[in-house]
């Protein structure tokens, strides 16, 4: 297939353009490179520098005969999002509703949209299954809740046909180590655990040590950013073959603590890695882990890189090398 890919130059868009490459399909990127990176591109795709607030630049370049879209072109700070609630209204919701209009006015029926476990919000139970009341607890997380919504109308109205990935916590690196940007000034766990172990950062910060878990530190379900790719390829697959749209959870249906990743990242990397026991982060449950029956029963998709092990080393495998380890 011909795909367009916005967002392609991100840290999962680079792993996801990688994965329709490795499967043999025609690749054009669409990025500002706003946080993308020229690093993350591959020579054999297509550029295009845009940004999606850009509406005629969107239409002129969907024009390239494609056959379906990817979207992960997106502001992601969830603490941001609730106060600056302006950026993240006009780009993750003006701007996908862009893409979608430039599809419809293109012919593009196929879209392989980015969404979050943060349209749950506060879990009700676990594992979260897709049936779970979406009830975000951030301005982030209605963003993506808001376009499944458009992309629903758009389906009935337009006829077009999506995917929409509901992903829990992404983490790691391409298992090949073809994919080596660093994202700029993280804030995720993972990157955080690796600038502290390479010493671009003095220490990590846990936001708390009293949760009602086995050591008390916050449990999330971190999915390899190489699992995540493979769910956008099968995904695609299902919508075009079938006809339907869906929304699945992408996720590793397993819980690691902070902690327990702190002393994986000290092991593989040999590193002290300081730690600071802080107070708890407004908004952060105890745990959170996925139910990814779905996605297995539609897509025959099932984690495969997302252990502690390849997590950790996958990423310090790109980080070693650049920080100042
Ligand atoms: C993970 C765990 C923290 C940083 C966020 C977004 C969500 C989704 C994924 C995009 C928690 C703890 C973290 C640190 C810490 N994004 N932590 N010290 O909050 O689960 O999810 O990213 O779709 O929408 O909300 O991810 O990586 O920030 O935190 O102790 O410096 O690590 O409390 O338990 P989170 P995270």
């Amino acid at each position: 297939m011909n795909i367009l890919i916005i967002g392609g130059a991100g840290y999962i868009g680079s792993h996801v353009a990688r994965e329709f490459l490795d499967q043999g399909h025609t690749v054009t990127v669409y990025d500002n490179l706003s946080s993308g990176l020229e690093q993350n591109l591959f020579p054999e795709e297509k550029f295009i520098k845009g940004d999606i607030m850009d509406y005629p630049a969107l239409v002129q370049a969907m024009k390239g005969g494609f056959d379906a879209l990817v979207h992960l072109a997106a502001f992601k700070g969830a603490g941001e999002s609730m106060v600056k609630p302006e950026k993240y209204s006009l780009n993750n919701i003006n701007g996908t509703v862009n893409i979608i209009n430039a599809a419809a006015e293109t012919g593009i029926s196929n879209i392989v949209f980015s969404s979050t476990a943060a349209v749950y919000g506060e879990p009700v139970y676990l594992p979260i299954d897709e049936k779970h009341p979406t009830n975000p607890e951030n301005y982030y997380g209605f963003t993506k809740l808001e376009i499944e919504g458009t992309l629903r109308w758009y389906d009935k109205l337009k006829g077009i046909k999506f995917a929409s990935l509901r992903y829990f916590n992404a983490a790691g690196y391409d298992v090949k180590g073809r994919i080596t940007g660093l994202e700029r000034n993280p804030a995720n766990l993972i990157p955080v655990i690796m600038e502290a172990a390479c010493g671009m950062r003095p220490e990590v910060q846990v936001f708390g040590s009293d949760y009602d878990t086995p050591d008390g530190t916050g449990v999330r379900d971190y999915i390899h950013v190489n699992d995540l790719a493979v769910g956008h390829a099968a995904a695609l697959d299902y919508i075009a073959k079938n006809g339907k749209s869906i929304i699945v959870n992408l996720g590793s249906e397993t819980g690691l603590s902070v902690m327990e990743i702190i002393e994986a990242a000290r092991k593989i990397s040999g590193k002290p890695i300081p730690v600071k026991i802080t107070g708890r982060r407004p908004g952060d449950p105890a745990k959170l882990t996925a139910s990814s029956q779905l996605a297995r029963e539609l897509l025959g998709w099932k984690a495969q890189h997302s252990d502690l092990d390849t997590l950790i080393s996958t990423s310090w495998g790109v980080y070693k090398n650049q920080g100042k380890a």
